[in-house]
């Protein structure tokens, strides 16, 4: 980490520390006004909006006011949350229908507006704000794993360091899953590695040190064909990443050069498939013993 990148870090902590002592000082010392939150409370089998009302602090977040109110209201409210500084992903809702971090979202983004609260939608309610997100471990799993035939330390250049960065700074809120209609609306989640499983195989697949291809895995089982480049899943994700630009649309030019470029598909048909990161034969149906 750079000092520059160390020094928001430490800013953007304190920011955070600070709103949420606030909350917890007597209301009476910090309340400018009271601020109103819908949040949804129920399960899997269905709920509905509850109103709560709470003093208003001057830069407090969501979360902070999540906090307030399952301290003070509400203390089976559920929610998930971890590092509060927007660094573990875990707090991940949906603040008026799009996918925010809550510990990221100040109340005051929302002034004039009714604040409604919910969990992700793509994946199921466990309970309140806390919707089960184990889908997208499974997937992860499902993907071939970082594999080199050579011992770390590696020696790499820096320009292939730099590029394997942006990807590696996912924090796995999973927003961009939840924003991508052909999971949220569409349910492909069988079929489908969505937005942050992307990112992951563009990081693999740009791995200098790493042997394997993912090509045929994202053609055939990881779905990289529904995505239809909205760039809904760029645009919510909280640490930057350039998924579509950076990682998607590299992964369907390079999936397109190797299954539907005519003349590699004469030569595969005649020779056998060849592994695009080695080189090696491995069969006309992708086995490495051929056929
Ligand atoms: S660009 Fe593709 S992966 Fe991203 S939200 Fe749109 S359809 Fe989903
Ligand atoms: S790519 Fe961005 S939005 Fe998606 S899980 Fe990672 S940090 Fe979250
Ligand atoms: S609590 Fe860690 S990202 Fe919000």
């Amino acid at each position: 980490m750079s000092n520059e990148d160390g020094r928001q870090d430490a800013e953007q902590k304190d920011m955070a520390s600070k709103a949420h002592a606030n909350v917890h000082q007597d209301e009476t010392d910090a309340a400018q006004g009271t601020t109103k939150l819908k949040i949804f409370r129920g399960d899997g089998e269905g709920g509905k909006e509850v109103e709560y009302e709470l003093p208003a602090v001057e830069g407090m977040v969501v979360l902070d006011a999540v906090l307030y109110i399952q301290a003070h209201q509400a203390g089976d409210l559920a929610v998930r949350w971890n590092c509060k500084a927007a660094h573990c992903g875990s707090c991940s809702a949906e603040i008026n229908g799009k996918p925010k971090l809550l510990c990221k979202s100040r109340v005051e983004e929302y002034e004039g507006q009714e604040i409604h609260v919910h969990p992700l939608r793509a994946f199921p309610v466990i309970k309140d704000l806390v919707s089960d997100v184990s889908w997208n471990y499974e997937t992860s799993r499902s993907i071939t794993p970082f594999t080199t035939d050579e011992q770390a330390p590696f020696i790499m250049y820096e320009e292939d360091v730099e590029r394997l960065y942006e990807p590696k700074k996912c924090i796995e809120c999973f927003m961009c899953q939840d924003v991508c209609h052909v999971l949220r609306t569409h349910h492909k989640h069988p079929e489908f590695a969505g937005p942050r499983f992307f990112t992951r195989m563009q990081w693999l697949e740009m791995h200098p040190k790493d042997t394997e291809s993912r090509l045929r895995g994202l053609k055939e089982e990881h779905g990289l064909g529904y995505c239809n480049i909205t760039k809904c899943c760029s645009e919510v994700c909280p640490v930057d990443i350039h998924i579509t630009d950076n990682s998607i649309i590299p992964l369907k030019e390079r999936v397109a050069d190797e299954y539907y470029d005519p003349a590699k598909w004469l030569m595969r048909k005649i020779r056998g498939r060849r592994s695009p990161k080695t080189g090696e034969i491995i069969g006309r149906n992708g086995n490495r013993n051929g056929g």
